[in-house]
């Protein structure tokens, strides 16, 4: 069985829905011809990190019902993609992607609507996100879609080797 036919039936959240703004742009969860296309867009938008290891990413994410990826494609074109899931608390996103050549068209801002509307969808009422110290200039884009910054500071533990990862890579 493909992965394509794993899970979404009935998921109108993000089922191939026309963007609002321009509906040549379909907004729909990721099939499995995608990946190739999401590895180049996350690698143009600097994303792709050695100790993540990206297509392992896709796959777990679209593997269970907590979690997906969402891709915005225009004519077999992905230009904008994220991974969304949630802990049965709070939702999130990853990889929040949007073609280099198409910045400051709305690609950003629609699909993290279509990951808002996934997670309202499943019950979901509240979206925390991480941004590296790194990348804080992108903090303008989330102010300017409603996201606000939390009195928080986050901490993480690796709890088993990562799979398929060089472990001299590992951050
Ligand atoms: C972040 C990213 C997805 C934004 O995509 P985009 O398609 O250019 O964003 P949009 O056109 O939807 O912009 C939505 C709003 O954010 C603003 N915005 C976008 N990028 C911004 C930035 N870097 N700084 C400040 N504001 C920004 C836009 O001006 C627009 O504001 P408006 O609605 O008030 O006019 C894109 O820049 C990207 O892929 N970056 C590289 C990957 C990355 O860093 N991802 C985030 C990891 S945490």
């Amino acid at each position: 069985m493909s992965d394509d036919t794993h899970k979404n039936a009935g998921d109108s959240a993000a089922s191939s829905a026309p963007s609002e703004s321009n509906p040549d742009i379909s907004v729909r969860p990721a099939r499995d011809a995608d990946v190739p296309g999401l590895l180049r867009l996350w690698d143009a938008c600097g994303l792709i990190r050695p100790w993540n290891h990206a297509p392992t990413d896709i796959a777990f994410a679209r593997r269970g019902p907590n979690s997906d990826v969402l891709v915005a494609e225009q004519g077999g074109a992905l230009l904008a993609a994220l991974i969304v899931g949630h802990d049965g608390h709070r939702g999130t996103v990853y990889y929040v992607s949007a073609d280099p050549a198409h910045r400051g068209e709305g690609l950003g801002r629609l699909i993290m609507d279509a990951a808002e509307a996934w997670l309202v969808a499943r019950g979901i009422w509240k979206l925390n996100l991480l941004v590296r110290k790194s990348n804080l200039g992108v903090i303008g884009f989330y102010k300017s879609i409603g996201y606000g910054e939390d009195e928080t500071v986050a901490l993480s533990k690796p709890l088993r080797p990562m799979p398929h990862v060089d472990p001299e890579a590992v951050e």
